[in-house]
């Protein structure tokens, strides 16, 4: 029995320069239609390229539109080798049985690198000594220069960059404080504080590490500005709106915070045409970068390989685990069996009518996987490989409130 698809038959289109160690992740899984591009392609251009393609691969600038899934649903999955989702239309995927995979922490250890670099040139005034170099002013002076060793780093948000900073600013001989409004388990000897309050007040370095939400909106504002030790440094290479940025400004200019680091801002610039404007530019002594805090070859690397595993997991075994519109299942090895997918609308009825499918055949089911996301719902059946596996697709296809259905089996 050959499986539905052969993988010769199964194209992947990966646009936007993605990272070769992805085109690497599906060779050694034994695909070789691999079509390589440079570009972002326009929604007329993408949906021609994207006829006989059944994996798609983009960045963030392709704009894969209602437009273009609905003209291209015979689409397996797409991955975005990038961070952010929302260049897809991710409900209209969905609805055409179309998970969509991304990588949101490859590129970890990039910004706690950044943040920990940042924290050292700070502490030694290093920008304002950069800028008076710069300007032909030899300024050799030992004042407000210090070492990070023994300071104490606040980290709001310990989630994944926060705790890998943790890690890297202890080995610093840094005394760790983070603050989290869920329970995170401390690294190190860290400590967690209690509230945000009491981080600001101890820290000399506050970093912050969390999402962007109304929660975190302004989380940094003038009221927690003067709560923070005099002569503290900020660093923000979270969100933009996490700080508002007219108050830091002010805290600068007053001499009450030393010095800052901003990496991501309310308003950025969408295309280097763009000016950029913020009312921290001219400081000597804030380190302003245009959000690159994961920018790094290391994390695209990261990335093509985590996105393309997650592609070809789904397309070899049907696992959907860490899709970020559909339901999550984490499949075993397709080993001996035969094993059916069928997506499709949450609706009374369907897993009846697939049951009874599998039971007319006389199947012998070896395990079923359920699961649901809102309005989508994703069963496995794993059976037996004998009898008349094509009748039983194609009646699965026809049930009422079937999206697709798809049989794998364990010959490539
Ligand atoms: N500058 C860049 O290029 C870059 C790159 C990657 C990620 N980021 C951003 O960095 C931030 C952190 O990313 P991550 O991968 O560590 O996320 P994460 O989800 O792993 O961690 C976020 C943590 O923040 C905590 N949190 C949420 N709201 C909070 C609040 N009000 N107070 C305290 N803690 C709170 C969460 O409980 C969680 O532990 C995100 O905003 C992300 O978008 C920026």
């Amino acid at each position: 029995m050959q499986a539905t698809l052969h993988k010769d038959k199964i194209k992947v289109l990966l646009l936007e320069g993605v990272d070769p160690s992805a085109k690497d992740i599906f060779t050694q899984a034994g695909y070789n239609n691999i079509v390589l591009a440079k570009e972002a392609l326009s929604d007329e251009a993408l949906i021609e390229a994207l006829r006989d393609t059944k994996i798609l691969g983009i960045r963030s600038r392709s704009q894969v539109s209602q437009a273009v899934i609905e003209a291209c649903a015979h689409l397996l999955a797409i991955g975005c080798f990038c961070i952010g989702t929302n260049q897809v239309d991710l409900d209209s995927a969905k609805g055409q049985g179309i998970p969509v995979f991304n990588a949101p922490y490859a590129n970890t250890r990039s910004v706690a690198e950044l943040v920990l670099g940042e924290m050292i040139l700070l502490a030694r005034k290093i920008p304002q000594k950069n800028a008076l170099l710069h300007r032909g002013v030899w300024k050799k002076t030992v004042a407000g220069s210090h070492e990070l060793r023994g300071k104490k780093l606040g980290i709001i948000g310990y989630g994944h960059i926060g705790s890998q900073l943790s890690i890297l600013a202890e080995h610093m001989g840094m005394q760790v404080f983070y603050h989290d409004i869920a329970h995170c388990l401390p690294l190190g000897n860290a400590k967690s504080l209690k509230s945000k309050q009491e981080l600001l007040e101890t820290a000399d370095v506050v970093s912050l590490h969390v999402p962007e939400n109304k929660q975190t909106h302004h989380l940094i504002d003038s009221k927690a500005l003067s709560m923070m030790k005099k002569d503290a440094i900020l660093i923000n290479a979270s969100r933009g709106h996490v700080v508002d940025i007219d108050a830091l400004a002010e805290a600068l200019k007053d001499g009450h915070i030393s010095g800052a680091a901003i990496d991501v801002f309310p308003k950025e610039p969408k295309t280097a045409d763009e000016a950029f404007q913020s009312p921290l530019k001219g400081f000597d002594n804030v380190i302003l970068t245009p959000h690159i805090g994961g920018s790094t070859r290391e994390a695209q690397h990261n990335i093509g390989i985590e996105v393309a595993t997650k592609l070809v997991h789904y397309s070899d075994n049907g696992t959907t685990q860490m899709a970020v519109n559909f339901p999550m299942v984490n499949l075993p090895h397709l080993d001996k069996m035969l094993r059916f997918l069928h997506v499709h609308h949450n609706q009374p009825g369907v897993l009846a009518a697939i049951n009874e499918v599998f039971t007319e055949n006389g199947a012998n089911i070896t395990g079923q996987y359920l699961q649901t996301e809102g309005d989508i719902g994703y069963v496995v059946m794993d059976i037996e490989p004998k009898g008349d596996a094509k009748t039983l697709l194609h009646n699965l296809k026809n049930i009422p409130g079937t999206i697709r259905s798809r049989m794998l089996n364990p010959l490539p």
